[in-house]
């Protein structure tokens, strides 16, 4: 695995986006893995910026997103489809029927998740995926214990992580308990990921998830296990 240190959060996201304009560079219709949190919103800022400059183009580029709350509407706030369209995809060139995000409000959530895996691979799988990390170290909503061969699924929060996400939510009960992830079977597929962790309190987890025992209980530890990860982060979450 390959470690790249910037110096704060916004030499970080300046990387990451030059990181993948590179990549749109060489493959125009890249099909390209992203995330949500706040660890990325540097990344999408920097991304719309250099789109309005036109050094970068998304018209044909296709995005699937990692994961969404079950049982919230594409339109509530605190959806990560409302996330997405607000922070970077309504400030771009993409065209809308290439984005992919899982949807919150389904009448069969299961049947969406195959349908989700299967549109994945109709694309022809992820070649670029964009990845934060949990203080758990989770990667997309993949609690510690989930399986290494999962797929896209519906999956229960677990309290670390509803603890986490309350700050962007007016009361802790209103976070929601479930969840639709991509597998980390799913993720494994991509061709290249990139993980991004800015600050001091994602410094353990990062520090497992790069070098210590490749285990179900730390998700992101089995990003040691693929051949083409990149740890893009800043001073403060290094310590290692
Ligand atoms: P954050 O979350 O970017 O908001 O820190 C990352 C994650 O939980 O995967």
């Amino acid at each position: 695995m390959k470690k790249i240190i910037e110096k704060d959060y916004q030499s970080l996201s300046e990387k990451a986006a030059l990181l993948i304009k590179e990549e749109i560079e060489k493959n125009p219709s890249l099909v390209l893995g992203l995330a949500t949190g706040s660890t990325p919103l540097g990344l999408y800022k920097k991304l719309i910026e250099m789109n309005k400059k036109g050094e970068v183009d998304f018209s044909q580029v296709t995005t699937f997103n990692l994961d969404e709350y079950l049982g919230i509407s594409s339109s509530h706030p605190q959806s990560y489809n409302y996330y997405m369209h607000k922070n970077f995809f309504d400030e771009i060139n993409i065209k809308k029927e290439n984005v992919f995000i899982p949807h919150g409000e389904t009448e069969n959530p299961e049947e969406h998740c195959k349908w989700y895996e299967k549109k994945i691979e109709e694309k022809g799988g992820i070649d670029l995926q964009i990845l934060g990390i949990g203080g758990n170290g989770h990667i997309g909503f993949n609690e510690p214990g989930s399986s290494f061969s999962s797929s896209t699924r519906v999956v229960s929060l677990s309290k670390e992580t509803i603890e986490d996400n309350s700050r962007f939510f007016e009361k802790k009960e209103e976070v929601p308990k479930k969840a639709i992830t991509m597998g980390i079977e799913t993720i494994l597929k991509s061709k290249r990921i990139i993980l991004l962790s800015s600050g001091e309190n994602k410094k353990e987890a990062v520090k497992k998830a790069f070098k210590g025992k490749v285990t179900e209980e730390v998700p992101a530890s089995v990003l040691q296990t693929h051949s083409r990860v990149t740890f893009l982060l800043d001073e403060k979450a290094e310590d290692f």
